[in-house]
């Protein structure tokens, strides 16, 4: 099949490769020209596993290539996918002028029945605005089809979470969307559910803020541990063996992060007070997530009473591991505070580096973990990179002025910790 994929970030960019490589042709379209022209020449703009071979492997074999034309994409491509970013403004309400673009821009250039289909996170009901935007504009009176199609990609499996997916949503108002998406989706074993557009926009917001707000729960509850001397991670591994309750996304830490669930909670609260539905459940998964990481800093204002002067070694930066992206990491706003309170950060993460130094300041960058632990006071553990599961302990120790370690996701071992004469703390035990 012919597809467009409109928006060449991290949704659009694998989700035309993995199109791509099973077989249909694809033109990736976005409008900033340097990162076409970079996609051209063969580089990737963010780090992704799998992604570099993914896409110079279409590229190669003629099913991918790219543009920054949406003309060129709307004669082309029979299905359009819309990937563009939505940020939060202010108010916590998505921003969807980048739809409302490309809508109008989708609209002009119809010549040809054309499905157009909305992959970006979008609040519920953005469908059928699509839908009136385009038929507004669309001045030749052309048939189009408007469907929804979430994507639940997490970054950093990104390309293995599209070739194997949970389930395959499709939010569709017409047999000849089905038909064609069903189509498009043959080749994977995953479930189809179909279902109406706002019904498939809703899974996909339901599913974000579901998920932060088991991380939220289980972070309360480790607050609790804490408190009376329980171990999270042994109450997690009985919480999950419950099949009703799961295993996933209950790992205790100093909070999520990245571009999706602090923006699409925000989002989706909104929703519900634009609808007069009470979001204060809502809004306590976010304050829980807050929370989280202040708790963090007066953990380790605890371990080092005071921080002025004092040499801290941050390990990790990026907001989960196998990811460069630093979008509302919780280390931002964690070494924020600390510095605030005097402390010196030296750093470190195997891949947010280039990315940390821009936004960053005031901040050492090391070569390695055993470098930025050199003289430290202390070493903070931030993201779970297996790197740092693999460090050597005891070389560590050697090089660290003192050897404390306050562990923001759990990835040592305490008894381990101690014996090796850590001062070891971590969250929820
Ligand atoms: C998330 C969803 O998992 C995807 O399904 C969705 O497609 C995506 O948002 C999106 O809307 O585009 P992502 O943000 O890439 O994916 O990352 P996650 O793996 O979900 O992790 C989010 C945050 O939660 C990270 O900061 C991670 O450290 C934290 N987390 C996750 C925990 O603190 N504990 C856990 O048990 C799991």
């Amino acid at each position: 099949m012919k597809i467009g994929i409109i928006g060449s970030g991290h949704v659009g960019l694998v989700t035309g490769a993995g199109f791509a490589d099973l077989g249909n042709e694809v033109i990736c379209m976005d409008d900033n020209a340097q990162k076409i022209k970079m996609l051209r020449r063969g580089r990737i703009p963010f780090y992704e596993p799998q992604l570099f071979e993914l896409v110079q492997k279409n590229e190669r074999e003629g099913r991918l290539s790219f543009s920054t034309s949406v003309h060129e994409v709307v004669r082309f491509a029979k299905i359009i996918f819309i990937c563009v970013g939505t940020p939060s403004r202010e108010s916590g309400e998505a921003d969807l002028s980048a739809i409302e673009h490309v809508a109008r821009a989708l609209a002009k250039n119809l010549e040809d029945y054309r499905l157009i289909v909305e992959k970006s996170t979008v609040p519920v009901e953005t469908g059928h605005q699509l839908y009136t935007t385009i038929k507004e504009s669309n001045r030749k009176k052309i048939a189009f089809d408007v469907a929804s199609n979430p994507e639940f990609l997490r970054e950093g499996s990104a390309v293995q979470d599209f070739f194997n997916p949970d389930r395959i949503v499709l939010g569709v108002e017409s047999a000849r969307a089905q038909k064609l998406l069903v189509e498009l989706y043959k080749p994977f074993k995953a479930p189809i559910l179909v279902t109406d557009m706002k019904s498939a926009e809703m899974i996909k917001h339901a599913s974000n803020s579901f998920l932060a707000a088991k991380i939220s729960f289980i972070n309360l509850v480790s607050q609790m541990c804490e408190e009376v001397g329980a171990d999270i991670v042994k109450v997690a591994e009985g919480m999950g063996s419950d099949r009703r309750i799961g295993k996933a996304f209950l790992n205790a830490g100093i909070g999520y992060g990245g571009f999706c669930f602090p923006k699409d909670l925000q989002a989706f609260a909104w929703i519900a007070e634009k609808l007069n539905i009470s979001s204060n459940f809502l809004k306590s998964v976010r304050e829980i997530n807050e929370t989280q990481k202040s708790k963090f800093v007066s953990k380790v204002k605890k371990a080092l009473w005071n921080l002025k002067g004092k040499t801290l070694c941050v390990l990790g930066l990026a907001f989960k591991p196998e990811t460069d992206d630093l979008r509302f990491a919780p280390s931002i706003d964690i070494i924020n505070q600390l510095r605030t309170e005097g402390a010196k950060i030296v750093a470190y993460d195997p891949c947010a580096m280039p990315s940390a130094k821009k936004v960053l300041k005031g901040v050492q960058f090391a070569k390695n973990a055993y470098e930025a632990c050199r003289r430290a006071d202390a070493a903070l553990i931030m993201t779970e990179w297996r790197e740092f599961r693999e460090l050597d302990i005891g070389r560590l120790k050697r090089l660290m002025k003192h050897p404390v370690v306050i562990d923001g996701r759990n990835i040592y071992d305490p008894l381990v910790m101690r014996r090796n004469g850590f001062r070891y703390y971590s969250i929820g035990r």
